[in-house]
């Protein structure tokens, strides 16, 4: 028998300190860097962030929401066979975020790893996790995205600053014999690192290069829509369906722009796509599974929902799964 993976669960937290764009701006002027709240809603939709206290890691953000998920799935944290997290703001250079999460959720022996793909890290997590179910490596796997960009932007600089913000967002991915994931397509083009990245590492002792946050807003808008139609598209025809077979939409929430750009080169309309951005800004990797818990504790994404997530992002890196959820 042909074997799938389903979500069973999903999860999510957000740190307690919701930073408005008005408090961000005021905290911005102090530094003598202008913006407004206008702006920033003008050109991204974003009107609030969450940000973590300067002693809380990804993985500590992590555990409610794996907490969640697993208990929104109607299992134990010991019934987790596989751990794969999605971050680009993990707690230490090594050991990975994923190991780090696995002994707070008190369990041990099973594979965790992190994975790195900025923005498209939870499409490219999830499209593991279900690649390692079908081969039967595991059956109840944890995939999480969890970050804390706060620690990587420059607050002198307005263009990037005011776009992100932290949070986690989970799911459980159990084996079924019903899709579940109906296909995936995920991509890199290296060509384009420059264009957002964080240059810095870490060498000798010490920090070697510019630790924090740099990107080519423009670049990266233009080629974004491209790619995230592309992927859609292609994910699509890979499961035999059309785009009027999507219930909901859940983009990476980076900019609204983005997404109505998205939404109208495949001819769906906005009340398909699931919009936090305005509530979460950027999160990067934890942004679309932080979108599907909103939706499905909000009662808008229902059991059955054919769900096409879109992830796009540093690397540059982009990919679609669809499912039935
Ligand atoms: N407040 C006030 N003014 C600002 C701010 C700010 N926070 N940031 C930039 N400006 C000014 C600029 O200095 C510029 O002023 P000038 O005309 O006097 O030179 C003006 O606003 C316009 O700047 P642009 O960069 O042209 O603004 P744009 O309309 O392109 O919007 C933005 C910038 C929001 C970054 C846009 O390019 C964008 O959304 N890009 C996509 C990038 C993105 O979403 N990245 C997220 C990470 S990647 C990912 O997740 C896919």
């Amino acid at each position: 028998m042909t074997r799938y993976s389903r979500i069973s669960g999903t999860g999510s937290y957000l740190p307690p300190r919701r930073v408005t764009n008005a408090e961000l701006a005021a905290d911005l002027a102090s530094r003598g860097v202008e913006t407004s709240d206008q702006w920033i809603v003008e050109r991204t939709g974003i009107h609030a962030r969450h940000f973590a206290a300067p002693d809380v890691t990804s993985s500590d953000l992590a555990l409610p929401a794996a907490r969640q998920a697993i208990e929104a799935a109607g299992i134990q944290a010991g019934d987790i066979d596989l751990i794969v997290l999605a971050t680009s703001t993990p707690d230490m250079v090594f050991p990975s975020a994923a190991c780090i999460l696995q002994s707070k959720l008190g369990i041990a022996g099973c594979p965790a790893f992190d994975v790195q793909a900025v923005c498209s890290g939870f499409v490219y997590a999830l499209t593991v996790a279900d690649a390692m179910i079908r081969t039967g490596a595991a059956r109840k796997a944890l995939v999480v995205g969890a970050e804390v960009f706060s620690r990587i932007l420059d607050f002198s600089d307005r263009t990037t600053c005011v776009l992100f913000g932290d949070g986690a967002g989970a799911v459980v991915l159990e084996a079924s014999d019903t899709p579940g994931i109906l296909a995936s397509d995920l991509h890199a083009d290296g060509r384009h690192v420059g264009i957002l990245c964080v240059p810095g590492t870490v060498s000798g002792g010490r920090v070697l290069g510019d630790p924090l946050l740099k990107m080519d807003g423009q670049a990266v808008f233009k080629l974004a829509v491209g790619v995230l139609e592309d992927a859609a598209r292609a994910t699509l025809a890979k499961a035999g369906k059309s785009a009027a077979d999507i219930d909901w939409l859940i983009p990476h929430q980076a900019n609204i722009r983005i997404m109505q750009g998205t939404a109208r080169r495949l001819k769906l309309p906005m009340d398909k796509v699931i919009v936090t951005v305005n509530e979460h800004g950027n999160t990067s990797a934890a942004s679309i599974p932080l979108a599907l818990d909103a939706s499905v504790r909000s009662g808008k994404v229902k059991k059955g929902d054919t769900l096409m997530l879109e992830g796009v992002g540093g690397g540059f890196t982009w990919g679609a799964v669809l499912l039935d959820f």
